[in-house]
C-alpha cells in the first residue's frame, strides 16, 4: 500500500511569461509547456509507505490534474461535474526516488482571477504500466495473500511464523497494488495578480474507496506534516477496502443490527466512520488524544457522520483513563495502535475496562516491528480470548493481521 503525498504544498506563483519550450531549470519530468504562460503551479510530491520512511521502489507515471471549482464544496470533490480540469502534468517516479518535484506553467486565460477554487489532484497514471522493481522477477509470487481462520479454544498464544504458513490465497482483489490518489486544500483564486502566490493550507484530503466505484466511501482531511494522530495508517485503510459483506462476515453482525461501538486511538476518524456506513442503525464513539479532536470532527463532519450525533468524538487518554464510559459497548475497534510498547498495558488496561462479555473487539495491526509488538499478544489473550483470525501479507512481505476478541469470563 503505497500513499502518494505533498510534501510541499501546492503554490500558484506569478512567472514571467515563458516564450519557449524550454522546461524551467530546477524542474523534472514536467512534460506540459505552454506559451506566454504567466503562473506557475509547483509542489514536490512523494510514493512511501503509511510511516513515510519507505519509498516506492518502482517505475510509475503520476499524473497530475488541476481542477477548477466553483465552489468549495469537499463532498462534491471528486464528482466529474464539479469541477473542470484546466490542465495536466505528468511526472516520472523511478526506483530510488525519495522525491519529485512538479512544475506546471498555466496562462492567464486559464486562471480566471477571482472565480473559484483549485485543487491539485494526483494518481498514478495508469496501473499497468507500474515497475515494481522489488518484486518483478518473481511473478509466481502472490503478492498478497489473505486467510481466514477459526482459532481452536487451546491455541496458547499468537504465533506469527506458526500462522504465516498456513496463508492461502483468499481475494485476488488484494493483489495489486496499492496507491492512494491525494488531493490538496482548495486555494481561493485570489482577485488581483499582487495576492500571488497563493499555496494551499498544509492539509490533504484523500478519498478511500473510489466514488465513481461505490456509492460508500471515506473522504478525509489529512495533515501534511502528520503527527502520528493526524495522518492515516494502512490497517485502517485495510479494514476500509473491505466490502461491507466481509466486515459483516468477520464481526458476526448484522448490517441492521443497533450497535454501541467504541473505537480506541482513531485519529483522524477512518474506523469509526466506516463503521458507521456498515453499520446505518449504529451509534459510534471514536476516542483519541486531545491531538486528533479538531481533525477528527472535520472528518466525522465531512462525511455526513455528525448527524444524529451516529459519530463522536471524545478525548480517551490510555495512560490516564476513565474509571469506565458506562456504555454496553457490542464492538470494539482498534486500528494500528501498538506501535510502542510502553503503551501496550495501559491500552489493554482500556479494553479490559470498556469490555464486557458480549463485547466484540476487532484489532487490526500491520506489522513493522515484529519483535516488540509480538508481546502485545499474548499480554492481550490473558484477559481476551482470540475468536477468528485473519491474515494478509502485503507484496513487502508484511504482515497485517485482523483479529476477533472476546473479553474472558
Ligand atoms: C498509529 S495511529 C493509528 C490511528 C488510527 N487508528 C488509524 O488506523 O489510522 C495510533 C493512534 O493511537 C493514539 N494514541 C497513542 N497513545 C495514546 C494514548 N495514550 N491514549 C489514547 N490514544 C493514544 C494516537 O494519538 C494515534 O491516533
Amino acid at each position: 500500500m503505497y500513499q502518494i503525498k505533498f510534501l510541499k504544498t501546492p503554490t500558484i506563483s506569478l512567472t514571467t511569461p515563458i516564450k519557449t519550450k524550454s522546461k524551467p531549470a530546477s524542474t523534472t519530468q514536467s512534460k506540459n509547456t505552454s506559451y506566454n504562460s504567466a503562473y506557475n503551479l509547483s509542489t514536490t510530491l512523494t510514493i512511501t509507505n503509511d510511516l513515510g520512511e519507505r519509498w516506492f521502489y518502482g517505475h510509475t507515471t503520476l499524473l497530475l490534474e488541476i481542477r477548477l471549482h466553483m465552489n468549495n464544496e469537499v463532498m462534491k470533490v471528486n464528482s466529474k461535474s464539479s469541477y473542470k480540469i484546466i490542465k495536466t502534468a505528468e511526472c516520472e517516479w523511478d526506483a530510488g526516488l525519495m522525491a519529485v518535484n512538479v512544475s506546471c506553467p498555466l496562462k492567464t486565460s486559464e486562471l480566471p482571477l477571482g472565480k473559484g477554487y483549485i485543487t491539485v489532484f494526483v494518481k498514478v497514471k495508469d496501473l499497468t504500466g507500474v515497475i515494481d522493481e522489488l518484486n518483478y522477477e518473481d511473478e509466481n509470487i502472490s503478492n498478497q495473500v489473505f486467510v481466514k481462520e477459526t482459532v481452536r479454544e487451546k491455541l496458547s498464544y499468537f504465533n506469527i511464523a506458526k500462522d504465516h504458513d498456513k496463508l492461502t490465497s483468499y481475494e485476488n482483489k488484494f493483489t495489486d497494488l496499492v496507491f492512494l490518489n491525494t488531493i490538496s486544500d482548495f486555494m481561493k483564486i485570489p482577485a488581483k495578480i499582487s495576492e500571488f502566490p497563493m499555496r494551499c493550507d498544509r492539509k490533504a484530503l484523500r478519498l478511500i474507496n473510489d466514488p465513481q466505484i461505490s456509492s460508500e466511501y471515506v473522504i478525509l482531511y489529512e495533515e501534511l506534516s502528520g503527527t502520528i494522530a493526524r495522518h492515516l495508517w494502512d490497517a485502517g485503510i485495510f479494514l476500509n477496502l473491505l466490502p461491507i459483506s466481509t466486515i459483516l462476515d468477520y464481526t458476526g453482525f448484522k448490517a441492521s443490527d443497533k450497535l454501541d461501538i467504541l473505537e480506541l486511538g482513531t485519529g483522524i476518524g477512518l474506523g469509526g466512520i466506516r463503521l458507521a456506513q456498515v453499520f446505518p442503525k449504529a451509534k459510534i464513539l471514536v476516542t483519541d488524544l486531545d491531538d486528533a479532536k479538531v481533525i477528527c470532527e472535520d472528518n466525522i463532519k465531512l462525511n455526513d457522520t455528525n448527524k444524529a450525533d451516529r459519530v463522536r468524538f471524545r478525548e480517551l487518554d490510555w495512560e490516564s483513563p476513565v474509571k469506565t464510559l458506562y456504555q454496553s459497548w457490542d464492538l470494539i475497534l482498534v486500528t494500528d495502535c501498538i506501535y510502542n510498547p510502553l503503551y501496550y498495558d495501559w491500552l489493554i488496561n482500556v479494553m479490559k475496562v470498556e469490555a464486557l462479555a458480549k463485547t466484540k473487539v476487532l484489532f487490526l495491526h500491520k506489522f513493522r516491528e515484529p519483535v516488540s509488538e509480538c508481546e502485545f499478544f499474548p499480554k492481550v489473550r490473558e484477559w481476551f480470548e482470540l475468536e477468528k483470525q485473519w491474515w494478509w501479507r502485503l507484496n513487502d512481505g508484511i504482515l497485517v493481521h485482523v483479529g476477533l476478541y472476546s473479553k474472558k469470563t
